[in-house]
């Protein structure tokens, strides 16, 4: 594992870019396990005006859904893929991508998309946010290291801290999520965490016990560099 701790968020996610960069200049057609929230926002900012000043050239690269909500229209300002497409897809200049099927029921459209990632040959990076409660994508506590990708009820912290997203709009309670079994085997992982409030988690994540209770741990069995900011670098040793 490789930890850089950097200055601010802005200093996080140009560090963060620069890493995507190297990764899509050695493999153009790179395939990314993306991840929506807060924190990867100014690194997807940053690769949009690289991407504008020609630096950067993300056409050949495949995208990988990691979670969406269950029974949001796409058009629901909600929707993960919504905020996916709007952060990531259009302004890089992507048209390849796995996701969930919107038109099928949960299981089949996670059995698809499993077979669509295999037929990839995988994920090259994972893209990662972590998770309060120590969840990646929607692995929510306790998640095994073998967990597939599948539908799942959301825990109380995790509808919490998903209530910021969207002001009044209540958190759905049901998800799909890609298995820890896609992340865990991803080639390379870049996990991103900023602030003070992950400090806690992110101390547990990297130096406590490796548990289903805390997903993120077995990120450790990954080929790993964690860039945090220094508000969530604080509580490490
Ligand atoms: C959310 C999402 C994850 C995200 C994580 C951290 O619940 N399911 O995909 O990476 O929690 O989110 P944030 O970056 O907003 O803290």
């Amino acid at each position: 594992m490789k930890l850089e701790v950097l200055l601010s968020p802005e200093l996080l996610a140009a560090r963060a870019a620069d890493f995507f960069t190297a990764e899509l200049e050695r493999k153009p057609k790179l395939t990314v396990l993306v991840a929506t929230g807060n924190t990867p926002m100014l690194t997807y900012a940053e690769l949009e005006r690289r991407v504008q000043r020609q630096e950067l050239d993300c056409s050949s690269l495949t995208a990988v859904q990691l979670d969406e909500y269950l029974g949001l229209p796409e058009s629901d300002p909600r929707s993960l893929y919504g905020w996916m497409n709007r952060s990531f897809l259009e302004p890089l200049g992507i048209s390849k991508v796995i996701r969930f099927d919107p038109n099928l029921e949960p299981d089949p459209a996670c059995t698809q998309f499993e077979a669509e990632v295999a037929r990839a040959g995988g994920i090259d990076l994972a893209v990662l946010g972590l998770g309060p409660n120590g969840h990646l994508g929607f692995n929510e506590p306790p998640s095994n290291p073998q967990s597939v990708t599948r539908a799942l009820e959301l825990t109380p912290e995790s509808l919490s801290s998903n209530a910021a997203y969207w002001g009044e709009l209540p958190v759905p309670t049901h998800a799909l999520t890609a298995g820890m079994n896609l992340i865990l085997a991803a080639r390379r992982v870049l996990l991103l965490v900023s602030g003070a409030h992950k400090r806690d988690v992110l101390s547990r994540a990297l130096e406590g016990p490796q548990t289903p209770s805390l997903p993120a741990s077995y990120l450790r069995d990954t080929d790993l560099t964690v860039l945090a900011d220094i508000e969530a670098a604080r509580g490490l040793k």
